[in-house]
């Protein structure tokens, strides 16, 4: 098994670390949208899954789309297949580095607008992040927003991305899934 990257296919690591924050962000996406369609926000089930697993499962994405970034910036990448036209590489490329960069930005945000607010978000039970930046609610406020913005925006780069791959398997049929996978 190899774990680093090829130009013909993607190493261990790539793979674990792509399918690992692809599955968090899906999760997270999902228990938002349950919160915001069956919840109020005095709802205690509400308050469970935000403490429970949203922040921590988001905690743990900062480390891991961290980690992805420096693996993308530092490892060969598989060719693209030589029949993309040019933008269409381009395209890809673009939709990859805006996807890694929102899914860092995003956590990162979440991470400040709680400690900002004073709700300091525990991972798991195992520890709790200490209040590094002091208490502002206007600093809390602003990352709010920007955490809902680049939730909008992860989205549809997420529909991009996902246009892109069903593209290649439905109608070049080639092994771009297979070489993830
Ligand atoms: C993979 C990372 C994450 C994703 C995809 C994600 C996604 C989301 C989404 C879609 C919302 C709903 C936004 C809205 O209603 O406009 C939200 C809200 C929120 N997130 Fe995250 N999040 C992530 C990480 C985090 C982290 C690390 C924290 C804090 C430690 C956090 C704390 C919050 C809070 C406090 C809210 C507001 C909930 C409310 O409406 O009261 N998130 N998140
Ligand atoms: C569940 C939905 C997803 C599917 C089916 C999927 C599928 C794929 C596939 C097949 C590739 C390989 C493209 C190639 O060989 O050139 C890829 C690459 C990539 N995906 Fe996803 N993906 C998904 C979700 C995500 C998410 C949520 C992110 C957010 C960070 C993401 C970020 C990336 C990046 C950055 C690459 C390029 C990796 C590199 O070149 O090192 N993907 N994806």
């Amino acid at each position: 098994m190899e774990y680093r990257n090829t130009e013909q296919r993607y190493g261990t690591v790539a793979k674990c670390l792509h399918w690992i924050i692809a599955t968090a962000i899906l999760v997270q996406i999902g228990i938002m949208a349950y919160i915001n369609l069956f919840l109020t926000d005095a709802s205690p089930f509400k308050s469970y899954l935000m403490t429970a697993w949203h922040k921590p499962i988001g905690l743990a994405s900062i480390v891991l789309t961290l980690l992805s970034l420096h693996w993308y910036l530092t490892s060969p990448r598989p060719r693209f297949p030589i029949y993309m036209q040019a933008w269409e590489k381009r395209l890809a490329t673009t939709v990859h580095r805006c996807l890694l960069l929102s899914a860092v930005f995003m956590p990162i945000c979440g991470l400040l607008m709680s400690v900002a607010a004073g709700h300091l978000p525990s991972f798991f039970g195992l520890f709790t992040i200490p209040q590094f930046i002091a208490k502002n609610h206007d600093l809390a406020l602003l990352m709010f927003d920007f955490h809902s913005w680049t939730a909008c925006i992860l989205m549809g780069l997420l529909a991009l991305h996902l246009a892109g791959v069903c593209k290649h398997l439905f109608i070049h049929k080639d092994n771009i899934l297979k070489r993830m996978s």
